[in-house]
């Protein structure tokens, strides 16, 4: 079967990159560990004893990164709708996050506590139509957002993935009006054609 150019380019980069070839080594499921590896290097946002909610954490990188931070005092919560093979330490949540019956699950699993940080590396699916794709990773956004709003502790930490476009300029003044700081970071680890951006916002409430 014929293969289309940005399915032929994304093979073409998959097998030459280093990252991957780095995370089979060392045992994560996705090149995108390296991606919060280097963001907690510079902001330490993960450490021992942390809740952590991980929000699109199909196949589980971030949160094998997250668990292993945490440590056995802490815990890491994983969303996605893609099934997730078992990890220690993470407790996995199978469905998307515009389902009410997985922000009910998650209430449930974390019993009234609230978290320390919450993740979200969510990327939608592609419709190949710009404006749709650039709504569908707003909408996805902001509602990580609102998923932080709801369950972080004062003072918590958010670290969201945005890909620059219409309306993420609105989001970033919410989330300067709700975090005592706000920060972009561009890892190494993320393609640099990818349009993708990190936003961190330090200190929920404060
Ligand atoms: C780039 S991948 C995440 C990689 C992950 N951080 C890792 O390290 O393995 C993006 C994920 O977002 C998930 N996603 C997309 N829409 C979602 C939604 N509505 N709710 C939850 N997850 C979603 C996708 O299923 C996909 O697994």
């Amino acid at each position: 079967m014929a293969r289309s150019a940005s399915s032929r380019r994304w093979l073409e980069e998959h097998h030459g990159d280093p990252y991957v070839a780095r995370a089979r080594r060392l045992g994560f499921r996705s090149r995108a560990a390296f991606k919060l590896l280097e963001i907690d290097a510079r902001d330490r946002i993960l450490l021992s004893g942390m809740t952590v909610i991980d929000l699109g954490a199909a196949p589980g990188g971030w949160s094998q990164v997250a668990a292993q931070a945490v440590g056995p005092r802490g815990r890491v919560l994983a969303i996605d709708p893609i099934p997730i093979e078992p990890l220690s330490g993470v407790t996995v949540i199978t469905g998307s996050i515009f389902e009410d019956r997985v922000a009910g699950a998650l209430r449930e699993v974390l019993s009234g506590a609230k978290a320390d940080l919450v993740l979200s590396d969510m990327a939608p699916n592609r419709s190949g139509i710009r404006a749709v794709d650039a709504a569908r990773a707003l909408a996805i956004a902001e509602t990580a957002r609102d998923f932080a709003t709801d369950l972080l502790k004062p003072g918590g930490d958010l670290l969201v993935k945005v890909f620059q476009g219409a309306g993420v300029d609105g989001l970033l003044a919410s989330l300067r009006a709700g975090f005592r700081r706000v920060s972009i970071r561009k890892p190494q680890a993320s393609r640099g054609r990818s349009g993708e951006v990190y936003v961190l916002g330090r200190g929920y409430g404060l």
